[in-house]
């Protein structure tokens, strides 16, 4: 068990209400190892499409600072994402493009941690490659394994009881969580509280 209790935040890279990814992300905090807890980061539902112009003239929405804020204050990040078109959400990319743009770049050291789930056979796996393309470039440091790719999702995962009916796909998850919190532990995040 960690020294201090760590405070981890997630995204989910799906707006959709009844999301298999959000479903998975209401799980984590019942899966999480002693000592960690986990919350839903502020919503990206509302940014605007990134424009350098309206950063320049209007500065940054309110809503792309507090999540920028809540990822400065995190030990580690998780992002449950679908993918799209073989890649990464373009919600989520516009949520990552702004918050990449604020001062005192959040993922910068930060832990962080991939999970996806898809209808397709891979469940999600090229998405998560690009995801951790952008999280090479924002000096994230993201975790190798175990992977978390949950395919064929609509027969993993139950939408009306919003529970996870394969019982080797919730022991990968928790063995992911357990392997965060070490990696958490070992490489420490750079923890900068306050406003940016
Ligand atoms: C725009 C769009 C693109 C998609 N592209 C892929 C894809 O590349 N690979 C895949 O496995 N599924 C793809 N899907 C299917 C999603 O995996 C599926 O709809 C999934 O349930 C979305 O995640 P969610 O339930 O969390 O919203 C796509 C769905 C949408 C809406």
């Amino acid at each position: 068990m960690p020294d201090k209790t760590l405070n981890v935040v997630t995204i989910c890279g799906s707006l959709r209400k009844g999301s298999y990814n959000r479903i998975v992300m209401n799980l984590l905090p019942g899966f999480a190892p002693a000592g960690m807890t986990i919350t839903e980061a502020p919503p990206f539902a509302e940014f605007p499409l990134y424009n350098a112009d309206v950063q320049d003239s209007f500065g940054f929405p309110a809503a792309v600072q507090k999540l920028a804020d809540a990822i400065r204050a995190a030990d580690g990040v998780i992002f449950v994402s679908p993918e799209y078109n073989f890649s990464i959400p373009g919600g989520l990319k516009n949520a990552i493009d702004w918050v990449s743009r604020t001062s005192n770049q959040p993922f910068v050291g930060k832990p962080v941690a991939l999970q996806s789930a898809a209808g397709g056979i891979l469940g999600g796996g090229r998405m998560q490659y690009d995801l951790r393309r952008c999280m090479i470039f924002l000096d994230a440091l993201t975790l190798n394994k175990p992977e978390i790719f949950i395919g064929n999702c609509s027969q993993r995962i139950d939408h009306k009881t919003g529970q996870i009916k394969d019982e080797q796909t919730v022991g990968f998850i928790k063995q992911q969580l357990a392997a965060f919190a070490k990696f958490i532990e070992r490489h420490g995040a750079r923890r900068v509280d306050g406003a940016s």
